[in-house]
C-alpha cells in the first residue's frame, strides 16, 4: 500500500499505524483511529487519546466523552450523526500535553482522515486542536466564534473553535460556556449551508 492509494479511512489507518513515526508508539497501548460516520458534515477534533482510549482503541469514552455526548443530545446529535478524531492518534504518558513533535509526526494522518471526510464543519476541541491550525487564536477569546478561512492542504474551510469538555467538566463557568457554545453548532451548519447555496 502507498500513500497515493489512500482513498478510504481503513486503508489510511492501516497505511499510518505502520508507518507513524510518532515516538508515543512506543508507550501507548494502540493507535486510537477516528471514530463515527465517514459521511459526516461535522468532525470534531480533540486532542490526544487518555487511558479509557488507550484500553479500548476508541476516542473520546472517557468522562470527557461521556459529557461530550451529553452536549451531542443537547442539539439532537449522536456519535452516529458525527466523526470524532485527535490531533495525536496515541496516549502521551499520565496524559501529558502532546509535544510539538508528535503532533508533527501523526499531522499527515490527521489532514489526510479530513479530507477524505470533508466535513462541512470542523469543531476543534480544546486550544490543542485550534492551535494546530491556528496557532495565534486564543481559546478565551476564540471560543464559540465560527472562523472561516482557507487552509492551504485542508478541503474545509469553516471552524468552530470550543473548550475541551476535561477542561470544563469540573469548572462551572467553562462548563457553561462550552454548553451555550455547543448551541451554536446547528446555526453554524445552517450558516455554511446557506453560504453554500449562494456560491
Ligand atoms: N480527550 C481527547 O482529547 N481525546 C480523547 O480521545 C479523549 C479525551
Amino acid at each position: 500500500m502507498s500513500e497515493s492509494t489512500l482513498n478510504n479511512l481503513e486503508d489510511l489507518n492501516k497505511y499510518w499505524q505502520e508507518n507513524c513515526t510518532c515516538e508515543l508508539k512506543n508507550t501507548a497501548t494502540r493507535a486510537v483511529f477516528g471514530n463515527g460516520n465517514n459521511k459526516a458534515e461535522i468532525v470534531f477534533i480533540g486532542e490526544a487519546p487518555g487511558k479509557k482510549e488507550d484500553e479500548t482503541g476508541i476516542p473520546f469514552v472517557g468522562a470527557a466523552g461521556k459529557f461530550l455526548d451529553e452536549m451531542l443530545e443537547s442539539i439532537k446529535m449522536t456519535r452516529p450523526n458525527i466523526y470524532i478524531t485527535n490531533i495525536v492518534k496515541y496516549r502521551p504518558r499520565n496524559n501529558r500535553d502532546p509535544e510539538p513533535k508528535e503532533k508533527e509526526a501523526c499531522k499527515e494522518w490527521l489532514h489526510q482522515e479530513l479530507n477524505l471526510i470533508s466535513p462541512k464543519l470542523i469543531v476543534f476541541l480544546g486550544r490543542h486542536s485550534m492551535n494546530h491550525f491556528f496557532p495565534d487564536l486564543k481559546i478565551s477569546n476564540a471560543h464559540g466564534k465560527l472562523v472561516i478561512k482557507n487552509i492551504p492542504g485542508i478541503n474545509t474551510k469553516y471552524f468552530l473553535p470550543l473548550y475541551h469538555p476535561a477542561a470544563a467538566l469540573y469548572n462551572g463557568g467553562l462548563r457553561e460556556e462550552l454548553m451555550n457554545d455547543f448551541k451554536k453548532i446547528p446555526i453554524a451548519l445552517k450558516k455554511i449551508e446557506e453560504k453554500i447555496k449562494i456560491s
